[in-house]
């Protein structure tokens, strides 16, 4: 749709990445009448995307607030990609967008990224007594967003305090908001930087270092996930029905889970150890079981609700 404006934050990212080239690419022309901005750090970074025919605007980090503001009050929809661990960052984007609904009365939206260990159970430490994680959905939204609020209160965690304040924020503001839950990703990005992710990739080059293959617990957490190319095609289809004025959820209706397909830690461990053993670069096809401390200090991770959540969970 001509003269719409799209910024997006993470463009140097595995996810932000992915997206910026799935939106450079999209035949939709809702979108490839756009303009879209990117917002980085650093004068290489953005060299890079300024030759590949973007807007950069550059920016200190996620406190710089000012400089957020005023960048999403210049666009109609950001796309936040960079981290849904940062509540301060989103919000102030938020609040940008909301100046520019009320300088010229337009509809914008904001597009967040978080993920499903927002949700995650906790089998070895027992976090939250009771609580079934199964039963989560994004059809039953009202039970989503009590679900992040009650699993807050027993323990806080910074992403489950963000998609909060998104929501709050975006309320508040009037600024209507959408957050794609992201699994577990899979599969090489096609930005022009970061093109893996952490979780798999990191047990396998941990495999490699020790010749054998490990994960965390008794491996019968499930996992949802999704490959990266078929979660960033989900930021097309939510930007193509804003732009095309279709309807899209948004606030507590907009907690969007994206998914595929599932596994179970067990299964993905045993079969990276069978394909690492035959190609030569694994000892074994034994799998080892690391307590959540070995592993957190395996992979330097302080934070053992953390290591839980994000290798050991449903
Ligand atoms: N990857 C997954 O499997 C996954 C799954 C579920 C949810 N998520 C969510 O998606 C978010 C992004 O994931 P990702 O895998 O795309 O991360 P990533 O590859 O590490 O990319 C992070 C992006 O944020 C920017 N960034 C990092 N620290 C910053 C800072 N202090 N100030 C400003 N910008 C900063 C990076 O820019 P620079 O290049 O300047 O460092 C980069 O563009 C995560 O925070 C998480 O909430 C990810």
């Amino acid at each position: 749709m001509a003269g719409k404006k799209i910024l997006l934050t993470g463009a140097t990212g595995y996810i932000g990445g992915t997206v910026l080239s799935t939106l450079l690419n999209s035949e939709a022309e809702s979108i490839t009448g756009a303009a879209i901005s990117v917002l980085v750090r650093g004068e290489h970074q953005a060299g890079v995307l300024k030759d590949k025919g973007l807007t950069t605007i550059d920016f200190k980090g996620f406190g710089d607030d000012d400089a957020l503001r005023e960048a999403a009050s210049e666009h109609d929809v950001v796309i936040n990609t960079a981290s849904g661990f940062e509540d301060g960052f989103a919000a102030s984007l938020i609040r940008g967008l909301a100046e520019r609904k009320n300088a010229l009365g337009v509809d914008v939206h904001y597009i967040h990224t978080s993920g499903t260990t927002n949700y995650a159970n906790s089998p070895t430490l027992n976090l939250y007594p009771g609580y079934n994680a199964d039963l989560v959905s994004d059809k039953a939204t009202a039970q989503v967003v009590s679900t992040l609020r009650h699993l807050n209160e027993q323990t806080p965690y910074a992403q489950r305090t963000t998609d909060l304040a998104v929501l709050s924020v975006g309320k508040e503001t009037g600024v209507r908001t959408h957050i794609i839950t992201m699994p577990m990703l899979f599969g090489f990005g096609t930005g022009f930087f970061r093109k893996l992710t952490g979780q798999l990739p990191i047990l396998m080059g941990e495999a490699l270092r020790e010749k054998q293959m490990w994960i965390v617990g008794d491996g019968t957490g499930v996992k949802q996930h999704v490959h990266i190319e078929d979660g960033a095609a989900v930021y097309e289809l939510v930007l193509r029905r804003v732009f095309e004025g279709l309807e899209v959820p948004s606030g507590e209706e907009g907690v969007i889970f994206v998914e595929n397909g599932e596994h179970r830690w067990n299964e993905a461990g045993e079969a990276i150890a069978e394909v690492g053993r035959r190609l030569g670069v694994l000892d074994t096809e034994q799998v080892r079981r690391l307590s959540l401390e070995e592993a957190g200090k395996a992979l330097g991770i302080e934070d053992i609700n953390y290591v839980e959540a994000a290798y050991a969970s449903t």
